[in-house]
Parts: structure tokens; sequence; C-alpha cells
């Protein structure tokens, strides 16, 4: 059966006030004057939270954090929790995008820690996995993606309050995407290897989802949706792209 698809706006560290503000404003009226049965939401850097979330307040759309801490609350210089995203009215955290899992050696278990903190908080965990090299035969693929599946969804993770994202490394802000096939192969792969509890949950591509190329992947029937990245700071792609998931 066919899910409503979500459409997740990456900033990353990317962003301004000003800017922030103009962008989410348009998005707004536009979805205003043409709404569509797609699920959108947009996670932009800690400073613009509370901007962000001012100017969605009273739309369908959500907001959504880009990582959270594994921990309460505490002696944690420069950490945010679960709780205060929850308290800031985000709905969504991102946790393990592969920049986090790079850039800041994140484990798996790390993200499942978070992923626990994240829905006990009420929070939904869009979790990142995804291949590094292009160049990895299908077999090597699947391992990677599978052992990270296994090991960075907690014991609290549903179909409900978790949503994955298969984003293969090499395929981020690179404008290179994998084949239909690929999509579609690994979308069928990780559908089946997620635990009972899981089984149903959207699964996301992302990796240079743009205006140009977001139909055909968002038609493939094994795609859920899209985590987007550059493209979700520009207005009109990412307009285009919610209209392409719906
Ligand atoms: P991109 O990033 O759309 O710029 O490739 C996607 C992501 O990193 O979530």
């Amino acid at each position: 059966m066919s899910k409503r698809k979500l459409v997740a706006g990456n900033w990353k560290m990317n962003g301004q006030r000003a800017m922030a503000d103009s962008l989410v404003r348009g998005i707004r009226s536009a979805l205003a004057a043409k709404p569509y049965e797609v699920d959108v939401a947009i996670c932009p850097p800690f400073h613009l939270l509370a901007d962000v979330g001012a100017a969605i307040s009273g739309t369908a759309m959500k907001l959504g954090a880009q990582d959270c801490s594994a921990l309460a609350d505490g002696a944690y210089t420069g950490d945010i929790s679960a709780t205060q995203l929850r308290d800031m009215a985000c709905d969504y955290v991102i946790l393990g995008h592969s920049e986090r899992r790079e850039v800041h050696a994140e484990t798996s278990e790390q993200v499942a820690a978070k992923m626990a903190a994240a829905h006990k908080a009420g929070l939904t965990v869009i979790v990142c996995v995804g291949e590094k090299d292009a160049k990895m035969n299908a077999i090597t693929r699947t391992a990677i993606v599978k052992e990270q599946i296994a090991k960075s969804l907690s014991d609290s993770a549903d179909a409900k309050n978790t949503v994955i994202a298969y984003e293969p490394v090499w395929a981020i802000g690179t404008g290179l995407t994998p084949t239909n096939d690929d999509i579609t192969t690994m979308h069928r792969m990780i559908a089946g290897v997620l635990p009972d509890k899981v089984k149903g949950a959207r699964i996301l591509y992302g990796g240079s989802v743009k205006a140009d190329n977001a139909e055909t992947i968002l038609k493939l029937p094994e795609v859920d949706g899209a985590l987007v990245g550059g493209a979700s700071l520009k207005k009109d792609d990412f307009l285009k792209i919610i209209a392409a998931a719906s």
C-alpha cells in the first residue's frame, strides 16, 4: 500500500535569520495557495528553530532538528537534548546523517542511543543509512546498510516514530544519483530487513534530489519521500520536489 510521502528539507549548517524568514514564508504562502497531499518538514540549524517554527505555525508543515544528544540534561557543553528540541516544537529529528557519522565519528550504537532519547521525548526520528562508495558492489553495499540498520535502531523504534532515509554518501551534494533500479533494490532490501515493529515505516531516498529528478525518483513505488539537502534551500526547487511527491 502506498503511504503518504514525506519531503524533509535538511538545511545543514546553512542559513541566517533573514534568509530563513523569506524562504519559509515563501514556501508557506505557495503551499497555502496550492496544497499537496504530502507531509513536509523543515530541519534548519538549531539557531533557526524558533524563527522557522514561528513561520510555519498554523500550517501542516513540521519542524525538525538535525541531531540531538542521547542524554537528558546536564553538563554537556554544546549539546542539545531531545526534550529541548521538543520544547522548541520540533516533531522530527534527523539522526545518523553521514556528515555526523563522518565528521563527528558517530557510530550506529550512538545513533541508537540518541534515537531512544528522541522517541522518549516524543520526536519522530529520520535515521540515515547509506554506503560510502559508488563503486561498491551490491553485496558490500547491502551488507553495510543492513548493519547500519540493525545497529542504529533503538528498541523504541516502530513504524510510526521512525523514518528511514537511504542516502548513499557518494550521492550527497554531488549531483550524482543511483539508478532507479538501484534505489528500488536498496529500498526493498531495507523494507525487508526492518524489525517487525518497524516494518511499514516510511523509507525516504536522499542524495542530490533536485527539481529535475524528483519526479522520476519519487514515483518509484518503494520510495516514500525524500530527504533534500541543497535543493531545500531554494524555494522553487523545494516546492517542485513537494509537488513531485504528491
Ligand atoms: P543533498 O543532501 O540533497 O544536498 O545531496 C541530502 C542530505 O544530505 O540529506
